[in-house]
């Protein structure tokens, strides 16, 4: 198998690090959710090497997220742990921050309740749930290809699409998260911070 590469990570991951730079100086354990690649993974890990950076996706991701923790070789690089949300329990303890990347309109509305309920149930006080991606406003797209991006999604898998920012951020609301920031990130995405 060759190692999978996303263009997109290449793009987003130094204004991504920009970002978490702000908020990750005093954490300890990060839980990554939705891997993919592992290309976000090894790039903040040697950002960030006073934390350990703990990659998970589903077990068909695992082999390509392998190969770059391996060619990478970071002693605060671990993983990949199963998480497939609907189907795995939360994967590891005395985390205090989740980090998701372009998860939550991929997998099932479902599923990111369940996620954002499970980190609730078992983050410590304190933690950060950082998510980077698409959202809509009031249901209003913040651009015409965020639309067109939604449209293929929807046609792609009738579960998948963009969030409004409003349901997200009742269900963090739900599970005892308070609002931090949301920060508008190039190609239209956002980064969402929650403090448990
Ligand atoms: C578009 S990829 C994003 C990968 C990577 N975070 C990035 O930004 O390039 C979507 C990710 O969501 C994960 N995903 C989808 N459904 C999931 C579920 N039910 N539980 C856990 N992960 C899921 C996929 O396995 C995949 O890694």
């Amino acid at each position: 198998m060759k190692k999978p590469f996303a263009p997109s990570c290449e793009r987003n991951s130094g204004p991504i690090h920009n970002v978490l730079s702000n908020y990750l100086g005093d954490k300890k354990r990060l839980l990554e959710v939705g891997s993919g690649t592992g290309q976000h993974a090894v790039y903040f890990a040697s950002k960030f090497p006073h934390l350990t950076w703990i990659t998970t996706d589903q077990p068909t991701y695992h082999q390509g997220i392998k190969m770059w923790l391996e060619e990478a070789k970071l002693p605060n690089l671990e993983g990949p742990l199963s998480f497939k949300l609907g189907e795995d329990s939360f994967p590891a303890n005395n985390i205090d921050v989740v980090y998701t990347a372009n998860t939550f309109h991929i997998m099932p509305w479902e599923m990111v309740e369940e996620l954002i309920s499970l980190a609730g149930a078992n983050l410590l006080e304190g933690s950060l749930f950082i998510v980077y991606g698409p959202f809509t406003y009031n249901g209003e797209y913040t651009s015409k290809s965020n639309e067109e991006f939604h449209l293929n999604l929807r046609q792609m898998a009738p579960h998948q699409g963009i969030r409004d920012f409003k349901n997200v951020h009742e269900q963090f609301e739900k599970r005892g998260f308070k609002f931090q920031g949301d920060i508008a990130m190039p190609a239209n995405n956002q980064i969402l911070i929650y403090k448990k």
